[in-house]
């Protein structure tokens, strides 16, 4: 007897990525998120469904069992309590950086560095371990403004063609830790529905290997 599935996943990237993967695992959405106002996707099984959640929201539905699995950026675990979480498998997609990107020409700065980021507990880690110490402001998004308007010195975030830096005059300046979604496990979940788990992950596996 096959019990009820749930699957947290986010819109956009991770869920176009994780699409594949679905569908290798014989898991195939009944309506499309990015058409749909529904946050609850059925699917051609009538025991397994998708929650659309926000990508940052993603362990928590997870860690709470609300979801069994899920789908999340590495960069999204970093900063997330890992309790009642395994982190199964690395999905090799949504690949991209986290680094600190500033202007080219910098203002001399006569204070500790002001970095705007969404990621304070990594850039809090990066700067310890460089021995640096740093006044964090935390934003939702749109970091690259922070330098322009003089918010902050520099910024942490995520890079992937660097386009969004060039838009804004920005360049990158130091690699903190190379980023991909991994699929991540209720540990309760994970003994009482072992089975069903296990075979989307070695059906997953099956394509990441290729
Ligand atoms: P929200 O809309 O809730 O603020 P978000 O902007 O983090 O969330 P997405 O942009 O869909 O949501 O990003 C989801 C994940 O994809 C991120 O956590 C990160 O791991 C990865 N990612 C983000 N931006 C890029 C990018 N430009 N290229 C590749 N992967 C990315
Ligand atoms: C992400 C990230 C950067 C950008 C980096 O934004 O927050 O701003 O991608 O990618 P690039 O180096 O290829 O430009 P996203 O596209 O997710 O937009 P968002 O602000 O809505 O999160
Ligand atoms: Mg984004």
């Amino acid at each position: 007897m096959n019990e009820q599935l749930t699957i947290a996943l986010s819109k956009g990237r991770i869920y176009q990525d994780t699409l594949p993967l679905l569908e290798a695992a014989n898991i195939i959405p009944q309506e499309d998120p990015s058409k749909s106002r529904k946050l609850i996707i059925p699917t051609n099984h009538a025991n397994v469904r998708l929650l659309i959640v926000r990508a940052t929201d993603a362990p928590t539905y997870v860690a709470h069992g609300a979801a069994d699995i899920g789908v999340a950026g590495k960069d999204v675990l970093m900063e997330a309590p890992s309790d009642n979480i395994y982190e199964l498998l690395d999905l090799q997609i949504a690949k991209c950086k986290l680094m600190v990107a500033g202007s080219e020409v910098e203002k001399p700065h006569g204070h500790r560095l002001k970095i705007a980021t969404k990621y304070i507990k990594s850039a809090q880690a990066y700067y310890a371990q460089k021995g640096e110490q740093v006044d964090l402001i935390k934003l939702y998004g749109s970091m690259e403004i922070a330098p322009l308007i003089d918010l902050a010195d520099r910024i942490v975030d995520l890079v992937d063609t660097g386009n969004t830096l060039r838009a804004n005059g920005l360049v990158p300046m130091e690699h903190i830790a190379e980023i991909s979604s991994r699929l991540i496990v209720n540990q309760h979940a994970y003994k009482t529905k072992f089975n069903q788990i296990n075979e989307i992950v070695q059906q997953f596996k099956s394509v990441i290997e290729k």
